[in-house]
């Protein structure tokens, strides 16, 4: 895949313009937090929307590689011992066990900050204002309003076990924020018109909402094998899930729900948007 590529060129040992020097053992541990068999989701939106939108397919390998720096990033600060405490990570040790704390940290850091870099670099091929737009909106998706405030509400329902519209909004932002900017990128990146953005915005928060229900009810029936990473944490650590709240048939019937409302988000795209409703459905039903 060409994001595989992609992300393996931009973590390479030689310094790119502009630096000094890539320390090995920092590089080697976000190598191990990225070139490690992800699912690649989030890029998959990304090149897919682009191409509904009729954008540059260059340009979408680029903003799906930044992406899935910033969605790697955030699974290694998951993983530390201060969040989800978790040894298994893609089949694979988590960072922090493979390497220590400390570069873990720093992985994160140095992962989040190349995000931004790739989407300002003039190697993007896009518009100076494009790239600007799309440096707001993942800048939204990742930080307080998103992703990393999305995560700090996740550890405080540990002990303030929110109600359904508690638990909807931080898994919205923890999960949905990031999922959402993939798809919504497509659009950006194509200058296509206001409707366009919004409906495909729409589309991708339907699916993060039923992506972490996913992993929510996986992580209640799946095997860590099968998952790469440990299950039945969630009920342990008492996380306020969907699945906790209302259980497993109820997590299964909202699932099929969210996969007809992306179909109908997608039904004016016609049969092109017909690989997005595929993804829609392997969301609610993949097995890992
Ligand atoms: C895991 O994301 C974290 C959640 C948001 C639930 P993925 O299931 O996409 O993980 P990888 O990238 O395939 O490992
Ligand atoms: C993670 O949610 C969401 C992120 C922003 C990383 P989880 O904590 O449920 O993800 P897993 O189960 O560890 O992959
Ligand atoms: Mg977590
Ligand atoms: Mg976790
Ligand atoms: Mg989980």
């Amino acid at each position: 895949m060409a994001v595989e590529e992609s992300l393996d060129a931009l973590l390479c040992a030689a310094p790119a313009e502009g630096e000094t020097a890539r320390p090995a053992g920092l590089l080697a541990a976000m190598r191990h937090g990225v070139l490690n068999g992800g699912k690649r989701f989030r890029p998959f939106l990304v090149i897919e929307t682009t191409r509904l939108c009729g954008g540059d397919p260059k340009a979408a390998i680029r903003i799906a590689s930044a992406l899935e720096c910033i969605h790697c990033y955030s699974l290694i600060h998951d993983d530390l011992p201060a969040m989800d405490d978790d040894d298994l990570r893609r089949g694979r040790p988590t960072v922090h066990k493979a390497f220590d704390e400390a570069t873990a940290i720093l992985a994160g850091d140095s992962l989040l900050t190349l995000a931004f870099d790739i989407v300002a670099d003039d190697a993007t091929p896009l518009g100076a204002q494009t790239r600007l737009a799309l440096v707001k909106a993942l800048a939204q998706a990742a930080g307080l309003g998103g992703m990393a405030g999305g995560q700090a509400l996740d550890l405080a329902a540990e002990t303030e076990r929110p109600d359904e519209t508690g638990i909807i909004t931080l898994q919205a932002m923890k999960t949905g924020a990031l999922i959402r900017f993939a798809a919504e990128a497509g659009a950006i990146i194509s200058g296509a018109d206001a409707s366009t953005r919004a409906a495909l915005a729409r589309y991708g928060a339907v699916i993060g909402l039923a992506f972490q229900l996913a992993d929510d009810l996986l992580d209640l029936t799946a095997d860590a094998k099968t998952m790469g990473k440990a299950t039945q944490k969630d009920a342990a650590h008492g996380k306020g899930t969907l699945v906790s709240l209302h259980g497993q048939n109820w997590a299964a019937a909202r699932l099929s729900q969210l996969i007809e409302e992306a179909e109908t988000l997608l039904a004016p795209f016609g049969a092109d948007a017909e690989c997005l409703i595929e993804a829609a459905r392997f969301v609610a039903n993949r097995r890992s």
